[in-house]
């Protein structure tokens, strides 16, 4: 069953970003339109609200969106940091701009698109369902050592190298066609102590989040998205990203903490030469996370980090 998107942090995301009537926002991650609503409310007839997102589903949530709210519309079905470059070479002075990074609820709950690992569906995995690469041809095509890489980077996956010999074992036999598949060959990889570690949890959890990444080619994106969307940006504007793991986290944490930087001379220099001025201001200094109360409301939005940063100075980055 597909269970409604619930907009994750979508309080303090309010209160921090503060969209105001007139301004021009970009929600580069649309998804299920949850937090596009709530800034689309905010910005009202003056306002313009540009959506991004790869999925077709998405696209679909957006035209009943555009159906309902006064401020002008506009979607673009592309993986976002080509939407946000585009936007640069539009010359685009965006007064807010949201990433709301992995997957919808939409997406996780529609067996057949392969994203869960508690349902037995094709090994698809791909949010552009034009896209070639598929999790199929991963877990099938790529080399051993390949995929073991593959779940230490992007898994951090501690079994990494037991769990790809299996699944190489197994796809000699014949391929692996679906996540059932998938979730068997890793549960029989791993020694019934380690299983036993996971209790009601599951051990495929790392392995399908390093393929999806993978699938997705995640964290490239983001790498190209920040400093477009950066650019993006009109003087005063914010910038905000949620992110549900370290890797992503991490990109974003280091990427506006580089903007924020005043003086970049050398520590012994007695005065600053450099006269580099931060172009960031960070509006949350340690990460936002859900509260209790929403954690138990919204059990999937626990890994939830929301960090927010204005745009100060007037220069191109
Ligand atoms: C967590 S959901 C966003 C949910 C949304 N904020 C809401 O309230 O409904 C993330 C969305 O971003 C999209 N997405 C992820 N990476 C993308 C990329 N590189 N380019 C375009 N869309 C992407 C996914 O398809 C998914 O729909």
């Amino acid at each position: 069953m597909t269970r409604a998107h619930v907009p994750v942090l979508a309080g303090e995301l309010i209160d921090l970003t503060e969209p105001a009537p007139g301004d021009t926002v970009v929600d580069a991650t649309f998804g299920a339109g949850g937090h596009a609503r709530l800034m689309a409310e905010r910005i009202g007839a003056a306002g313009t609200l540009i959506c991004i997102d790869r999925d077709q589903a998405a696209r679909e949530r957006y035209a009943e969106l555009a159906a309902d709210v006064s401020c002008q519309t506009r979607f673009l079905r592309m993986d976002y940091a080509a939407a946000l470059e585009q936007l640069v070479g539009e010359e685009l002075e965006a007064d807010l701009i949201l990433l709301d990074l992995g997957l919808s609820s939409m997406q996780v709950d529609t067996r057949e698109r392969g994203f869960s690992y508690s349902a037995d569906a094709p090994l698809d995995m791909r949010m552009d369902q034009g896209q070639e690469l598929d999790a199929r041809a991963i877990v099938n095509g790529w080399e051993e050592r390949r995929i073991t890489q593959l779940l230490r980077r992007f898994g951090e996956e501690p079994n990494a190298r037991i769990i790809a010999r299996e699944i190489t074992r197994r796809r000699e036999r014949a391929p692996i066609e679906t996540t059932g598949e998938l979730v068997r060959a890793i549960e029989a990889a791993l020694p019934a102590a380690v299983r036993r570690r996971f209790g009601g949890g599951s051990p495929a959890k790392r392995t399908f989040q390093a393929i999806r990444i993978a699938v997705n080619a995640e964290l490239e994106a983001l790498d190209r998205a920040l400093p477009a969307a950066w650019r993006v940006l009109a003087p005063g504007g914010r910038f905000a990203a949620i992110s549900f793991h370290s890797l992503e986290d991490r990109r974003v944490k280091r990427f506006l903490a580089e903007r924020a930087r005043g003086c970049i001379c050398p520590p012994d220099l007695p005065v600053c030469a450099c006269g580099h001025e931060p172009e960031a201001e960070l509006l949350t200094r340690r990460s936002v996370v859900p509260t209790p109360g929403e954690a138990a409301d919204n059990p999937r939005c626990r890994s939830a980090r929301l960090r927010v940063a204005r745009r100060v100075g007037g220069g191109a980055s």
